[in-house]
């Protein structure tokens, strides 16, 4: 009897996570025929060389002894006071011990944050383009995924009044993302304000992924969203994975900021789904301490000469010499969002052009279409690694592009 196959939930059918998709696989299918492929499709420090700082690794490796046993569902209580202190230094009063969670990385805590608060056909608004956890946790919540634009042509920043018009009686909730992945985008403060204002008027709750708060350019400042929301609900999520270059140790965390009444319910639905789960990677929480209240080990990574501003100083080099594309220049975050200039490649298609580079040049990037965009002219590569690396791979992408638009104009011509 033939075997059939065993069937998945329904709830898949429109989840997507193409960071590490199709492509990603051809790449690992390329590499096991001895090409080697460079890979810039996740913003992963670890595997461009960069090291968790020595002072942040010693607080794990000394207290692994201290390790064996399940934690507090919430989190290590030093770890969790470390990221009240935090908040509270930037503003956000009402962050205590009491309102953080952490778990094993930011990705767990969001699928936990929207299961605690979605109804089935609950409409969260979504950065477009966004992070794709975003998009894929809200839609395996039951929830509907909704998108408020942030095109090039606006610095990839969001319109108030666009994001107003797409509020209904089943919004719940916005999702910000600042510093942006993928775009690179730094919201200011009047943006925030507006969006707290929004989120006020129509009683949402606030989401902010703030896992790249101490990944800036160019002297642009950081604003906290806790802070301007004051007592409206917010939940904010911050990491090791970036600022500390630790994604393998899988920490992260989210504070809860606002008024005492409104939270009550969410704190103990928190507290349930972190209990069910029992709690997060013991090893890794150690360091959280030690991370935001060592040294800053990030600016000299950012500033002029440092490795992030000189990766992403040679992608502006390079998309300015270019004949094909445009790019908003990534204010934070380890990432740029360049798109083909409009008609400089007749039928440019994002998907068949990443998946060609990658034939043809040996590049894995990102197509813009991962992020939920509807347009298909953008691609998203990681700043990670070296500014000649960098240089080298926009040369090769230079080179597909031109066949690309030498291709689609020859056959232009035979039609
Ligand atoms: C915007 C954003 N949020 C969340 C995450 C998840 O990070 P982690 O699970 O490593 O904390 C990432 C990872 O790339 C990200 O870019």
């Amino acid at each position: 009897m033939p075997h059939r196959p065993v069937n998945t939930s329904s709830r898949l059918a429109e989840v997507r996570y193409e960071i590490r998709g199709t492509l990603s696989h051809r790449a690992r299918d390329l590499e096991a025929e001895g090409r080697e492929i460079i890979r810039l499709n996740i913003g992963n420090p670890g595997a461009f060389g960069f090291e968790t700082p020595a002072h942040v690794r010693d607080a794990v490796m000394r207290s692994l002894p201290r390790s064996e046993a399940y934690c507090q569902q919430q989190g290590l209580p030093q770890a969790r006071e470390a990221i009240a202190d935090q908040q509270r230094s930037r503003g956000s009063a009402t962050v205590n011990a009491d309102r953080v969670f952490i778990g094993n990385g930011v990705s767990e805590l969001i699928d936990l944050s929207l299961r605690a608060l979605l109804e089935p056909g609950d409409e969260v608004l979504i950065p477009a383009p966004d992070y794709p956890l975003w998009t894929a946790a809200t839609l395996l919540n039951g929830g509907r995924a909704v998108h408020y634009p942030c095109p090039a042509q606006r610095a990839h920043l969001p319109d108030i009044d666009e994001m107003a018009a797409l509020i209904t009686p089943r919004t719940r909730a916005i999702v910000l993302i600042n510093p942006n992945n993928p775009t690179g985008a730094n919201y200011p403060r009047e943006l925030l304000e507006g969006i707290v204002e929004l989120a006020r008027r129509h009683r949402l709750v606030l989401l902010a992924d703030e896992i790249y708060d101490g990944i800036l350019f160019d002297d642009v400042a950081f604003q906290p969203l806790a802070v301007l929301a004051g007592n409206l609900p917010c939940i904010s999520f911050g990491g090791l994975s970036k600022v500390h270059r630790a994604c393998g140790y899988r920490v992260g965390w989210f504070s809860v900021s606002g008024s005492e009444p409104r939270l009550r319910e969410l704190l103990h639905a928190f507290d349930l789904l972190a209990a069910l789960r029992l709690c997060g990677n013991v090893p890794g929480q150690w360091a959280i301490e030690a991370a935001l209240q060592g040294q800053d080990t990030i600016k000299a990574l950012t500033n002029p000469g440092g490795r992030l501003h000189e990766s992403r100083r040679a992608v502006l080099d390079a998309v300015a010499r270019s004949e094909f594309l445009d790019v908003v220049a990534p204010s934070g975050a380890m990432y740029a969002f360049p798109g083909v200039r409009q008609g400089a490649v007749p039928l440019f298609d994002d998907q068949a052009f990443a998946l060609h580079l990658l034939e043809s040049e040996s590049v894995l990037i990102v197509p813009g279409t991962s992020f939920n965009i509807d347009y298909r002219n953008h691609f998203r590569i990681t700043l990670l690694p070296q500014a000649e690396i960098v240089s080298d791979v926009f040369m090769r992408i230079e080179r597909a592009l031109m066949r690309t638009a030498e291709g689609a104009l020859l056959s232009r011509h035979v039609a």
